[in-house]
Formats: structure tokens, C-alpha cells, sequence
């Protein structure tokens, strides 16, 4: 039986703040323009926000990068704004999640500049290596953006660890002074009112001793070797023992390459030491483990990662439920169709708002926002992005690679939100950031608020329903028809509900399929994102949820 807690009943949203609403015109997305828009968000039905990173930041990383975590960025509005931005989430009833990255800071915090002239305490802060005999770098590692783990620093003459960016030097969480500095991060902001973490690859920050060579992982080289390493159960439990069990807050942890019996070493509501985690499993049906190495998109394979999520957390942990964020290409352009566009975008809205767990929704995914397909690979912006198109694939033909960008960058899902056909889409009023998706004539907040048959509000009526039946969120989850390659349908059973939610992924009609023992005529179809008569035939990319009250 799980515990009843505040966050499993919630829908939360994702800001990626520069990207959200510019509400002082200078370009940049800010938290004057989140305050702006809280009502939007309140009127989606979502109850919690998560904030990408807001701290003082070079932004090599886009935020990912800090140089300050008791500080709110001056181009997002500082303190003033975020204690604004606060009260007014609180006065909604809503809640506030912050962005906790502490697996690495940026080389401009203080802490690096004075562990790299070997300043105490600050000396072993990071985890620094004076490299192998004949000028051979420390490890094999490789860095998950940008060559080698390893960066040679001139100032202290020795080399440092950056599982990210060079400009991303990994903190040395052995060191309990650095476990201490976190715990104090995590008492400001939770003595300010926050109402909890998402925690930023927070399976890496415990590497193996001695940081042996990997020789097992042909890319991503090292990754045994840290994520999910020897110390890190103990370190969670620090944290949890020393800060979180003393306020009502919930932790969200970030996990690459995680399986669901590992996962429940973290976040087993007994034994665990956090409460959901973010896995890339469920992200994975058209990538190998990373969206730089695509494949063609598998339902079953999509299916059979979230069925197991379902089936082997029951009962034992909570599933944070999401199809976007910063990271990943837009979902339609993904695991739906731009062809069609609106029945994907709603069935997509389907297939995951109706199973256990908290949603999260990631901005612009409400309205249906698509891949970002520029004609020019400068316009990229994305560290990992640029990168990897300046190192790989370089013997394959300029268009191949342009085409290997629009499907496979982060920045895909970092343009900024289209809030109007305005110009700059009504994101500033200033010169954008970063561009912007020339369809956002089409595709925008404003045209979807007045119509009622769109994504928009679309959402708003499955996020409703969600809400009003308690089989959705307490009810068990059973997959049905596992090998259909067109049809993903699962059922939710409670006490006194059951739920039968059925979502096409063909392109064409497809047979309507109803497991036995669910008698259709003595359902009521509570949703649909389709019209018409709802027969024996499925429209394409259509999708039904049917209710039985017991
Ligand atoms: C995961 C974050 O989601 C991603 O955006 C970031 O680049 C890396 N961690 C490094 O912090």
C-alpha cells in the first residue's frame, strides 16, 4: 500500500526558464515572466512547478553550469523576482521545485577558482589527478558532451574530472566538507519555502575508488565506473537523514541508464532514500540510450519500458511520469506525427497522463510544439549539440548531418515558447535569445485558447479527468495485447473504478482491439480526441478512455 503524500496527486510543469516568457523585454526568458503567466499554468491544471536551473551561471550548459547556488540569476530577476514568483505559486495553492545540480559546478564558482590555487578547505573540492606517466590523462573516462573526461589546468598543474562540459569540473563528494556545502544549499532554499528537488545526475556522484580505466562501455566510456556508484546510497541517506526528513518536501531524482529494480533501491517508499526518479528508459523507443544514436521508432519497445516502470514499482515506490523536457526532440515529432499532428499530440496526452504516477509536462508540449529544423548548423546553441556535430559523422554528406541535428538536438525542445503569432512569438518584445520556430503562426498558445477542439485544451480536459477519477491515480495498471505493433492498451483497476485506455500509433485506421472480460456496452468513452461515430474502427492516432464504475 503506498504512502498517501501531497506530490501523487499533483500534475507538475517544467520551465526551462530562458526559453519560458521574457517579461522585461531584454530577450531572455525570466521569472517576471513566469509570475505573468501562473494563472496559465494554474488553468492547465498543473499544481507544482520545476525550475530548470535560475542561479547565477555562465550558462556554458544553459544553467547546468553553476557559480552560485544561494543566488538567483540577475537576467531571470534576481531574488526580488523569485521570492515574487514564490508567494504567488503558494497563493495558487501550487507548489515549487528547484533544480539541484550538484554533481558539478561551473569553473567560474568560487569554490573551483580557489580549489585550482589549492586554497583551503577548497583544495580537494574537486577531484583533481596529476595523470599518467608519459603525459597520459588520468582515466579513459569519456565526458558525456565533449571528448575526454579530463581537462588539464594550468593554474594548479594537475588534471580535472568533467563527467559534462570542460567548463562542468565534478565536485569530489567524498569530501564531507562538499556533502556539507550541499546539505546548506538544500536548508536555504527549503527554509525559503521551496517544496522540494529535482536532483541533476545525482547517480554520478560517487565514482568508483581510484578511478579505474573502463573497459567494458565502447561509449560513454567510464559510466560503470560512477553511475550508481559504490558510496551513493549512502550519501542520499545523508542527505535525507540530515535535511529532507526535517521538512514536508519531495526529492526527484535525475537517473541515466536506471532499471526499475536498481530504481527501487532509491526510491522504495520503505527502504529508499529519495522519492521518484526521472528515467530515460521510456525516452529510449527511437534512440540507443542517448538521442545522438537514433534508431527507428519501437512501440513495442516504448511499451514494454513503460509497462515495466508500472508493473515493478506497484505497490513499493511512486513513477514520475513524463514524455518531454530540456533534453529530449519534441514527443509529435518522435513517437507521433507531424502529419497528424493534433491527434498524435492529444494521443500522446493520453497514453501517459492516465497511468500511475506524477505527470510532469514540459513547456510547449501543452500546444503541441515540434522539432526546430534550421537551414544553418551554426544556429545551434546546445553544448552537447555543437560537439557532437563538429566529432562525429564527419564523413557523411552536409545534408545527412543537418538532418541528423533536427532529429537528435537538445535544442529541438529549447526554443522559445510560442505564446502568440506576434513577432518573436509573443516571447519578448526584446531580440530573443535564441530563435524561434518560424510555424509558431500556426502553433500557439493565443489561436489554441480559442479553440476548443486543440492540444491546449485538450490537455486541460484529460488533466481534469485525471484529477476526478481516483482509479488513475491509485488504481492498478495491466497492459493488454503486448506484441500489437499498432496498439498500445492498458487497463487501471481500483476499488471502485476500472479504466480502459486504448492509443493507436498507426498512421491509418487499425482494428479496434478490446481485451475480454471488458464489456464496451456498459462503459462510458470519458474521452476521445477524435470525432465522429467511436466504433470498431480506430482513426489514426486516435485514442479512447473508457470508465466502468464497479
Ligand atoms: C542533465 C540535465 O538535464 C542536462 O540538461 C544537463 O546538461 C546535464 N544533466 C548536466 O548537468
Amino acid at each position: 500500500m503506498e504512502r498517501k503524500r501531497w506530490y501523487k496527486d499533483m500534475v507538475f510543469y517544467q520551465i526551462w526558464p530562458r526559453s519560458f516568457k521574457d517579461g522585461d523585454g531584454d530577450g531572455m526568458g525570466d521569472l517576471w515572466g513566469v509570475y505573468e503567466k501562473l494563472d496559465y499554468l494554474k488553468s492547465l491544471g498543473c499544481d507544482g512547478i520545476w525550475f530548470s536551473p535560475i542561479y547565477p551561471s555562465p550558462g556554458a550548459d544553459c544553467g547546468y553550469d553553476i557559480a552560485d547556488y544561494m543566488d538567483i540569476a540577475p537576467e531571470f530577476g534576481g531574488m526580488e523576482a523569485f521570492r515574487k514568483v514564490l508567494e504567488g505559486v503558494h497563493e495558487r495553492g501550487m507548489k515549487l521545485i528547484m533544480d539541484l545540480v550538484v554533481n558539478h559546478t561551473s569553473d567560474e564558482h568560487e569554490w573551483f577558482q580557489k580549489s585550482r590555487k589549492r586554497i583551503e578547505p577548497y583544495t580537494d573540492y574537486y577531484i583533481w589527478r596529476p595523470g599518467k606517466p608519459g603525459g597520459k590523462l588520468p582515466n579513459n573516462w569519456d565526458s558525456n558532451f565533449e571528448g575526454k573526461a579530463w581537462t588539464w589546468d594550468e593554474e594548479r598543474g594537475e588534471y580535472y574530472l568533467h563527467l559534462f562540459a570542460v567548463k562542468q569540473p565534478d565536485l569530489n563528494m567524498d569530501n564531507p566538507l562538499v556533502r556539507e556545502e550541499v546539505k546548506k544549499i538544500l536548508r536555504f532554499w527549503l527554509d525559503m519555502g521551496v517544496d522540494g528537488f529535482r536532483e541533476d545526475v545525482i547517480t554520478y556522484i560517487s565514482k568508483k575508488e581510484g578511478l579505474p580505466d573502463d573497459h567494458l562501455f565502447p561509449v560513454y566510456k567510464g559510466m560503470p565506473n560512477y553511475n550508481h556508484g559504490p558510496h551513493i546510497h549512502e550519501y542520499l541517506a545523508e542527505f535525507k537523514r540530515d535535511v529532507f526528513d526535517h521538512y514536508d518536501c519531495f526529492t526527484l531524482a535525475e537517473a541515466p541508464l536506471v532499471w526499475p529494480k536498481q530504481a527501487l533501491k532509491y526510491i522504495d517508499e520503505e527502504t529508499g532514500q529519495l522519492d521518484m526518479m526521472i528515467q530515460f528508459e521510456c525516452q529510449c523507443a527511437d534512440c540507443l540510450f542517448t538521442d545522438w544514436m537514433p534508431t527507428k521508432f519501437s512501440l513495442p519497445k516504448m511499451k514494454k519500458a513503460f509497462s515495466d516502470w508500472q508493473e515493478k514499482l506497484e505497490g513499493r515506490a511512486w513513477n514520475m511520469l513524463y514524455i518531454e523536457n530540456h533534453d529530449h526532440p519534441r514527443i509529435i515529432s518522435r513517437y507521433g506525427s507531424e502529419v497528424f499532428w493534433k491527434e498524435s499530440g492529444k494521443m500522446l496526452a493520453v497514453m501517459y497522463l492516465f497511468q500511475k504516477g506524477t505527470p510532469f509536462l514540459y513547456q510547449g508540449q501543452e500546444i503541441g510544439m515540434l522539432n526546430w529544423r534550421p537551414a544553418d548548423p551554426d544556429m545551434y546553441e546546445d553544448v552537447q549539440t555543437r560537439w557532437q556535430y563538429a566529432n562525429t559523422e564527419l564523413n557523411k554528406s552536409p545534408e545527412d548531418r543537418l538532418h541528423r541535428l533536427w532529429r537528435c538536438s537538445r535544442d529541438n525542445a529549447r526554443t522559445p515558447v510560442q505564446w502568440s503569432d506576434e513577432e518573436n512569438a509573443g516571447f519578448t518584445t526584446g531580440t530573443p535569445w535564441f530563435h524561434v520556430n518560424p510555424n509558431y503562426k500556426t502553433i500557439n498558445v493565443a489561436q489554441q485558447e480559442q479553440d476548443p477542439d486543440s492540444i491546449l485544451n485538450f490537455y486541460r480536459k484529460a488533466i481534469a479527468l485525471r484529477k476526478a477519477l481516483p482509479v488513475v491515480r491509485y488504481g492498478t495498471y495491466t497492459e493488454h495485447f503486448k506484441n500489437d505493433r499498432n496498439l498500445y492498451v492498458y487497463s487501471r483497476d481500483g476499488a471502485t473504478q476500472r479504466l480502459l485506455v486504448i492509443c493507436s500509433f498507426a498512421d491509418r485506421p487499425a482494428g479496434l482491439k478490446v481485451p475480454k472480460s471488458f464489456d464496451l456496452s456498459k462503459a462510458e468513452l470519458v474521452l476521445r480526441n477524435v470525432e465522429g461515430p467511436a466504433g470498431q474502427v480506430l482513426m489514426p492516432y486516435e485514442a479512447r478512455v473508457y470508465l466502468w464504475n464497479k
